[in-house]
């Protein structure tokens, strides 16, 4: 079999999902956990290119993105102890750890600033996490290795490269814009092979 075969079928369940109409956020959130639960089920379809670290910066190749911009498909690369700042997304997503592991904070905006909310939560491969503005957006995410490679694969309802969305700091109200872009500039060939 084609390996890539696991990662058409996702896309193409996403899809069909955001074709259906009259959908709410916990009817997307809870199809696209399954489907995103079923593909990191199995760690034999990432292709190279796309599971790819850079040494400073933790890499997001775009895996596929709607020509619609109603979801994208991401994998996102971290090397040893990379981080992002803390930041939201402004849409819903799933997040299914493929290999390795990492850890994710969450934050929320009080009166007076930022604040964590809980414990830091560790995301094993297998396993699935969602964001989104209703159930909790604002979260700082790190690999849990110092000395390895870890890679989660992220479904978002939207562009997620090209939305316009904040970073912030712990503390403060302040929310600085960002788009965070894609590292790749040529995404992978989805035909399916028999
Ligand atoms: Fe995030």
């Amino acid at each position: 079999m084609n390996t890539n075969n696991r990662l058409i079928d996702f896309v193409a369940g996403m899809a069909r999902l955001v074709a259906e109409e009259a959908r709410s956020e916990d009817y997307l959130l809870a199809q696209a956990t399954a489907m995103m639960k079923e593909l990191v089920a199995v760690d034999d379809w990432l292709m190279d290119e796309m599971a790819r670290p850079h040494a400073q910066y933790y890499q997001q190749h775009l895996l596929y993105g709607d020509p619609l911009d109603r979801f994208s498909v991401v994998s996102f690369v971290w090397g040893p102890g990379q981080q992002t700042p803390v930041h939201d997304h402004t849409v819903w997503g799933v997040i299914g750890m493929l290999r390795g592991a990492e850890y994710g904070q969450r934050y929320e905006m009080r009166e007076h600033g930022l604040v964590a909310t809980g414990p830091e939560e560790r995301l094993e491969a297998g396993q699935v996490i969602a964001v989104s503005p209703a159930i909790g957006d604002i979260h700082r995410v790190r690999n849990a290795f110092d000395d390895a490679v870890s890679i989660s694969i992220h479904a978002y309802g939207g562009n997620i490269g090209k939305i316009q969305r904040s970073v912030f700091e712990t503390g403060t109200r302040v929310a600085k814009p960002f788009v965070s872009g894609y590292a790749n500039t040529m995404t992978p060939n989805l035909w399916r092979s028999a």
